[in-house]
């Protein structure tokens, strides 16, 4: 195991990653008295993530989203929440940073899934300042939710309007169909079931981390889908993040109209949003993903995973676009112009790259150090690592019509691909220079090399 982090070339330079150890979800995300919080799944003595210990909260504070110190832990496991603070919000009422999340309890014993030994607290913290939390309150337990649902109800998100308090919550039926159960509150401490969100034919078998808010025009119901079915550039990964466009009310009649994966590259799940002091749509998602299959080869290291940049949403024409939040172009440095059909080194194996096509953006090919290709060929964008990174898979794409630009963040071991102002995005850990097959790691180079052929772009 690598002990000096500098040592490790794979540590990032612009994500959020755990200090050591394992980490997943966003959590608890908001601006609190202009401070920025983000809290994630923490395992910090397991980069494995495997069930040794139990999950709990890790904790990163900091007046602007790109510069962040680690808080640590900020409660710990209990009673109510014995075996993992599992996932959860937070809501900024009455001056208060209130974080709402599932306390995971595991039961001895074989159960299916229907009868899966766990229960589920919905659970409460509060904190005046930030930085101290408060005694656990339990507002709602297994015998609470609905009795179609399966044990597997989880991960609240919690929202005001018009003076009235909403939670959603991720549901597995027993029927093995996904659902979000919404309830209110007038006072935040008693909830009552209002009514379970789902599609007339099932989606998958559970969703996970759900959400519900604006962005520009659009009401949106976002949810992690688990059981959906591979199909041609669509649903390539283990489990799904993506998001429903609500006609209606979800409070009311409501009808989901068209699904839409936030992401189309190998590792992204559970995102979180939240509106900043500011009133911008903010999106975090976990650059990574749960039971896929394969190892990141940073656990070697002591570490994996991350988050990607925070992302602002807006929408057009219906689509929601992801764009890198603008406060990042602060980052930038030592600016080059990109010879469309030539090449550059990226000297410390980071960059922020934007390519804007001309007429001639339909047949385009960028090669990022050894072993990663993205390219646009005959209506498919396409993203292919040479080692299999994705549940043993090489490839992601999805069909693209037009190319308009193409901004890509490059980080040290990750990229993020945002096309047409963020109408697709690619999110996906990749490690330059990793040997497969021998089982070593080599010493990564710090200097990527960046290969364009792509006539028509500027
Ligand atoms: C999603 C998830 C959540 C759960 C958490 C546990 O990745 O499975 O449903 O609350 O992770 O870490």
């Amino acid at each position: 195991m690598v002990k000096e982090w500098q040592d490790d070339g794979w540590r990032l330079k612009f994500h959020l990653m755990p200090p050591a150890g394992w980490l997943n979800d966003p959590n608890g995300l908001c601006q609190f008295r202009g401070e920025y919080h983000v809290f994630f799944q923490y395992q910090p003595e397991d980069a494995g993530g495997g069930g040794k210990t139990p999950k709990v909260w890790g904790h990163y504070a900091g007046n602007s989203l790109l510069h962040m110190r680690f808080e640590g832990i900020p409660f710990q496991t209990g009673r109510l929440d014995r075996n993992g603070s599992y996932s959860g919000c937070a809501l900024i009422e009455n001056d208060e940073m209130q974080l709402y999340y599932t306390g995971n309890i595991r039961l001895p014993g074989d159960y299916d899934y229907i009868h899966d030994g766990r229960e589920s607290n919905t659970i409460r913290v509060v904190s005046r300042d930030g930085a101290h939390f408060g005694k656990k309150e339990l507002l709602l337990k297994t015998a609470d939710y609905p009795a179609e649902c399966t044990r597997h109800v989880r991960d609240p998100k919690v929202w005001k309007e018009n003076g009235r308090y909403y939670m959603v919550l991720g549901a597995r039926l027993k029927g093995g169909q996904g659902a979000a159960l919404v309830y209110d509150s007038c006072d935040l401490k008693k909830w009552k079931f209002l009514k379970k969100i789902t599609t007339p034919e099932a989606f998958g078998y559970m969703w996970e981390c759900p959400d519900y808010f604006t962005a520009g025009e659009e009401n949106i119901l976002s949810v992690c889908p688990q059981g959906l079915e591979e199909e041609e550039w669509q649903y390539q990964n283990i489990y799904q993040a993506g998001y429903f466009t609500v006609k209606g009310d979800i409070r009311e009649e409501q009808r989901l109209e068209v699904f839409t994966e936030w992401d189309k590259g190998f590792d992204f799940y559970a995102p979180q949003t939240f509106r900043d002091e500011a009133g911008r749509r903010i999106l975090i998602g976990w650059a990574g993903m749960p039971d896929a299959g394969y190892e990141n080869p940073t656990v070697t290291r002591g570490w994996q995973h991350a988050l990607t940049v925070p992302r602002a949403l807006s929408s057009r024409n219906g689509k929601i676009l992801q764009q890198p939040m603008e406060e990042l172009k602060t980052l930038r440095y030592g600016k080059q112009e990109i010879d469309p059909t030539g090449s550059f080194l990226l000297e410390d194996g980071s960059g922020d790259v934007e390519l804007q096509a001309g007429d001639g953006g339909r047949e385009w090919q960028i090669l990022i150090g050894n072993g990663c290709a993205l390219t646009c060929h005959k209506g498919v964008l396409q993203l292919e690592f040479s080692q299999g990174w994705g549940y043993g898979r090489k490839i992601r794409g999805t069909r693209l019509e037009e190319c308009r630009n193409v901004r890509i963040l490059i980080d040290t071991s990750m990229l993020e691909i945002y096309v047409n102002d963020g109408e697709i995005v690619f999110t996906s850990r990749f490690y330059p220079e990793f040997a497969s097959g021998t089982g070593t790691v080599k010493p990564e180079t710090r200097t990527l090399l960046l290969e364009f052929n792509c006539p028509g772009m500027i």
